[in-house]
């Protein structure tokens, strides 16, 4: 039976994404829109344990959309994992008087909102993670400014790599999962792109590429490697002794994690944000918002949490093909 809900929490959990202070901007006024209070929980799981609390209003949200990171700031709380915390949790909740929350974060914070809500906790989750590697949904909170972060990075080191006809390694973030790495693979035209849901590990056939297209008149050679496959300055230093091409590698980091948020971004999470505060005033819990097959929709989050998905194949394929790629991936 649906629960009326007269508070809504926000936190942001896990790590940061540009974008994220749209949704929460997106959240509270909404809310308020509906007649609801909302109340600011900091540092994700962790600040609510500490019961780090505060009351926000239409102004509390005021010029941030621009703003990359979370002015909610963001924590990881291994502790939540266990029933003591979720109970305690649940418990701080009901005494500020907070029967609804919204949890924006990635898979790990989704199931800390799917403990929470068998506490009795009404819950929504909205995607946010720069790795887009959330199964539910085509679209993540910050996927899209992180990529033309990286993707600007990449261009300016392929310029300098151009003059001194080198080979570069770019190493872009993404946890275990290549979806950063093949977006800027197409959007850079790189020679090469790793990805670890394919990568074979055969580097020879990596050398024997880059050795072929100096051949063929190629002044630089970029490869674009994902973090899940990582050691790009030990794969520069073979690859250099292999080739005798000088080779370096650049490791774009945590720069990718911030920044001014795109203008998808700030729409989408806008979206998601109201749409989250929608379904809690609804009565509505155990769901995650998604954006599929081109539409904003809500999933459970059970559902949610046990579907997969895998790098679209003409994506990858084609990845390979532009890139002037004469060298298959293998399929693990
Ligand atoms: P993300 O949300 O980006 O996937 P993490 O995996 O680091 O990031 O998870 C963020 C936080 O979510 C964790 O620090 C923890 O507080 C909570 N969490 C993760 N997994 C669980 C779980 N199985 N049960 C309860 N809470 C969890
Ligand atoms: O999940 C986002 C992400 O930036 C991943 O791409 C990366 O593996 C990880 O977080 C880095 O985490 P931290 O900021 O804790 O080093």
């Amino acid at each position: 039976m649906a629960k009326e809900v007269r508070t809504i929490g926000v936190l942001t959990s896990g790590g940061d994404a540009p974008g994220m202070n749209a949704c929460i901007r997106a959240v509270v006024r909404q809310g308020i829109a509906r007649g609801r209070k909302i109340m600011g929980i900091r540092r994700g799981y962790s600040g609510l344990l500490n019961e780090e609390i505060v009351p926000m209003d239409t102004h509390s949200v005021s010029d941030i959309i621009s703003r990359g990171g979370t002015i909610l700031q963001t924590a990881r709380c291994p502790e939540f994992k266990e029933l003591e915390y979720q109970k305690k949790a649940a418990d701080i909740c009901r005494k500020h008087g907070i029967d609804g929350l919204v949890v924006i974060g990635g898979d790990g914070s989704f199931k800390g909102a799917q403990k929470l809500s068998k506490q009795g906790i009404n819950t929504i989750g909205v995607p946010g993670t720069i790795d887009l590697d959330i199964a539910c949904t085509d679209y993540t909170i910050g996927f899209d400014t992180a990529v033309n972060t990286a993707m600007d990075a990449i261009d300016k080191v392929r310029d300098t790599s151009t003059s001194h006809e080198r080979c570069s390694i770019i190493e872009v973030m993404g946890r275990g999962a290549g979806y950063i790495a093949l977006w800027c693979g197409i959007a850079n035209g790189a020679e090469d792109v790793l990805l670890p849901e394919l990568y074979d590990y055969d580097e020879q056939k990596l050398v024997n590429h880059i050795i072929d297209g100096r051949r063929r008149g190629k002044q630089h050679h970029i490869i674009v490697n994902a973090e899940g496959i990582g050691h790009s300055a030990s794969m520069a230093k073979r690859i250099e002794a292999a080739t005798g091409i000088e080779t370096r590698a650049t490791i774009l980091g945590h720069m990718q994690r911030g920044g001014s948020p795109t203008a998808k971004d700030r729409v989408y999470a806008s979206t998601m944000g109201a749409m989250a505060a929608d379904l809690l005033c609804e009565g509505k819990s155990d769901r995650l918002v998604a954006h599929k097959h081109g539409d904003f929709v809500d999933f459970d989050i059970d559902e949610a949490l046990a579907m997969t998905k895998t790098l679209d194949p003409f994506q990858v394929e084609i990845c390979q093909t532009l890139g002037n790629s004469d060298y298959k991936l293998k399929d693990k």
